[in-house]
């Protein structure tokens, strides 16, 4: 049983894997966090310093100086009785105190995992793949229930946490701060990981020490953001891609999210991940009930590695849906970086031809297409097509694209508005704005306010008619700017913190709505790139545009820095032009291709433009992808080399059975005389043979592990190679 509940020593045990997790019920009232680890038998005592017994402690209450919670772990604390850290809720009265006391009332455990309501979450096929522990803990003063819900996967070492609140009093409460989960490491000597960027440049690796105070990740855009993805790591000291204790945590949510790591005076380690309480605050009215986003927490002894490919199987099998969750995705090629703005059916149609010729499989039109947008300054909100660009209209391209064996798919930014536009000159009051006040433009848009149900109703009505008259099989979700003015005007004075939450809660339930009305169409994700490049998308998306830097240099650190929590099957990875348009460099088309290849792989130039040599060099990768895409896709990832240490990168991918590896190497600068290289292996059974593709020399698990494969030496910058290793059976 992976959950268990110890009366004689009020203890819960929740077993994921080869995890464990405790709980200790203190006192019969206090939730103490007592182990999250590599698993371990059920034990009786523990030995954790929750005593007060300091000098100046702080003692909760006054029949009982034992204990205090400025020292005692804690599941879920609160600030204000005796604990001065980071809370991981706060809630006003209506007589303006902030301070609440949670007891524990009860408590079930239960097979599966339940749905929360209007979000994303990680998901079962059977009950018997997960159980459910949930324990609700009161505050009798201002009657408020707060139930802690815990999963534990059977077959991975992830455990899944959120909380639901519960207003069952006559009182209006407010609640300040709702965070999905909170852990006190007993211990401090951990590193950070998270990954950090920008625009063009996003999930960067870094990795710090932590200090005492505070360190907090986060976003404030309303979006999960290029800056900061919602996702933390502790790691022991010193731990690699394959050894040390790893501890990560990751938010399944798109909105403004923090992590906050606080080290304390007696070196304990606090970490609370969810809703950023900045510029949050949600009214809960009697009756009402509030349910936080889904954290997932994943622990590994196999170092950074084990920690990602944990994340890489559930996100895979447990977190995406829809027909296209286990299918290989058809290569395609998209208009955006061919033409831009700058097309007509003609043109598009000669791209979709030279795509058949090489052996592409959908055709993708992106921005461009509609209302009267021959560039960035007008026509979002105006979901009907030009006909001076397509005088067919989209029906008459895609009956001509499908002719030609091709699939048709198309752009929309849904949640935005141009001021130039037929949708704001009608509903000037549709958008995220304060009144009275000059609104902030980011790419000449403003943002819609879908926290309204009207709106809501209205974008999708025109999206529906689009996608019914054409033949549309895959759908790019773009969304180009933060959130600014967050202020909706349909909503009282009081619930105006409410919008951020609520600008999510409404783009989940578009999206909810369209994939399932529209179960054949693949959606991608995309926020100028991956700026909203999070496990909340990937629930009703399976992929997502990484980047808009398609530079394959630039993508080594992105795609590297990306799969620290996301598999190869959710990122868009596609061969562009040389020189690069977004830094002007020139790398060889092998090289493009290899770095693409890790991604749900696809085109962004005018092929009409390539010379032979390109054109037979594209009919070879697409060959490729079609023989080693379950590889790439189902295989585990081990990152071998760090572009972010190096001046090389690679990294492979093995099958489960380990019968079948790809590894891939991309030498960035060249050197003169350069030392001797091999690559040392991993991932592959060590009692296994292997012949390596285009070498008929037979060579052990171990030996290409331990020793290596050589390194071809090149000429010049930026060169590749790539192996494909089979095991000889039988
Ligand atoms: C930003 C996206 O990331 C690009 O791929 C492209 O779709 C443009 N928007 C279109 O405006």
């Amino acid at each position: 049983m992976p959950i268990k509940f110890n009366p004689q020593t009020s203890m819960f045990f929740i077993e994921a894997k080869d995890t464990s997790y405790v709980i200790k019920l203190f006192k019969g009232k206090y939730l103490a966090h007592v182990y999250w680890g590599k698993k371990i038998k059920e034990f009786e005592w523990m030995d954790i310093d929750i005593t007060a017994g300091r000098v100046f402690g702080a003692t909760p209450d006054p029949n009982d100086k034992t204990y205090s919670f400025e020292t005692m772990p804690q599941e879920y604390p609160a600030y204000g009785n005796s604990d001065f850290r980071h809370p991981a809720y706060q809630i006003e009265q209506e007589d303006g105190s902030r301070i609440t006391n949670l007891v524990y009332k009860t408590h079930r455990i239960y097979d599966g995992k339940p749905k929360l309501e209007g979000l994303p979450a990680t998901y079962v096929e059977s009950s018997d793949e997960a159980q459910t522990l949930e324990i609700d803990l009161y505050d009798d003063l201002i009657d408020l229930k707060v139930t802690l819900i815990y999963t534990a996967y059977k077959d991975y070492d992830a455990i899944t946490r959120s909380v639901r609140f519960e207003n069952l009093g006559k009182q209006k409460l407010k609640i300040l701060r709702a965070m999905s989960a909170c852990v006190d490491f007993p211990e401090g000597d951990f590193e950070l990981l998270h990954l950090w960027g920008s625009w063009a440049r996003e999930r960067y690796i870094e990795r710090t020490p932590l200090i005492h105070g505070t360190q907090i990740i986060e976003s404030a855009r309303g979006e999960s953001s290029h800056q900061h993805n919602p996702f933390i790591a502790l790691l022991s000291k010193g731990a690699t891609e394959k050894f040390g204790d790893v501890y990560g945590f990751s938010l399944v949510y798109s909105g403004n999210f923090a992590a906050i790591v606080e080290k304390d005076q007696y070196n304990l380690v606090r970490v609370t991940i969810g809703i950023n309480p900045f510029e949050f605050t949600w009214v809960l009215d009697p009756g009402e009930k509030f349910q936080t986003p889904e954290v997932v927490m994943v622990y590994s002894q196999e170092g950074l590695g084990g920690m990602s490919r944990t994340y890489h199987k559930l996100y895979r099998k447990r977190l995406c849906r829809g027909a296209y969750r286990d299918k290989r995705r058809p290569i395609l090629i998209n208009s955006w970086e061919a033409a831009y703005f700058n097309f007509n059916e003609e043109k598009l149609l000669a791209l979709a031809k030279e795509a058949k010729e090489l052996g592409i499989e959908l055709f993708v039109l992106d921005d461009g297409w509609f209302g009267k947008r021959d560039d960035d300054t007008s026509s979002l909100g105006d979901w009907f097509v030009d006909r001076r660009k397509l005088p067919n209209g989209l029906d008459g391209l895609g009956k001509k694209l499908n002719e030609m064996g091709l699939k048709f798919g198309l752009w929309f930014e849904p949640e935005m508005v141009s001021p130039d536009s037929e949708l704001y000159r009608k509903h000037p009051d549709w958008c995220i704005q304060v009144r009275g006040r000059t609104l902030t433009q980011c790419r000449n848009q403003y943002v819609l306010d879908i926290t309204r149900e009207d709106v809501r109703k209205e974008i999708l009505r025109m999206m529906k008619e689009i996608l019914k008259a054409a033949p549309i099989e895959y759908i790019k979700w773009d969304m180009n700017r933060p959130l600014t003015e967050a202020y909706s005007l349909a909503l009282p004075p009081e619930r105006q913190k409410e919008v951020f939450h609520r600008y999510v809660l409404g783009l989940y339930q578009m999206m909810e709505e369209l994939t399932t009305e529209f179960p054949h169409i693949l959606f991608e994700g995309c926020s100028g790139g991956g700026g909203r490049f999070d496990p909340g998308i990937l629930y009703y998306m399976p992929q997502i545009w990484t980047s808009d830097d398609t530079d394959a240099i630039e993508r080594l650190k992105i795609q590297f820095g990306t799969s620290i929590v996301y598999p190869a099957s959710t990122m868009g990875a596609h061969v562009s032009i040389v020189p690069n348009h977004q830094v002007g460099r020139i790398t060889p088309m092998k090289t493009r291709g290899i770095v693409a290849l890790s991604g749900c792989f696809g085109y962004e130039l005018d092929l009409t433009k390539l010379s032979q040599e390109d054109k037979e060099e594209i009919k070879r990768q697409i060959e490729l992808y079609k023989r080693i895409w379950h590889i790439i896709f189902e295989g585990d990832l081990y990152r071998l080399i760090s572009p972010f240490e190096e001046n090389v990168a690679a990294w492979m991918f093995v099958t489960e059975d380990k019968n079948e590896a790809v590894v891939f190497y991309v030498n960035i600068l060249g050197e003169p005389n350069p030392s001797i290289k091999r690559l040392k292996l991993d991932g592959l059974d060590p009692d296994k043979k292997y012949i390596i593709e285009g070498d008929e020399k037979i060579r052990f698990g171990d030996e290409l592990m331990n020793i290596g494969i050589m390194i071809p030496r090149t000429w010049g910058d930026f060169n590749s190679h790539m192996w494909i290793l089979k095991a000889v059976l039988g």
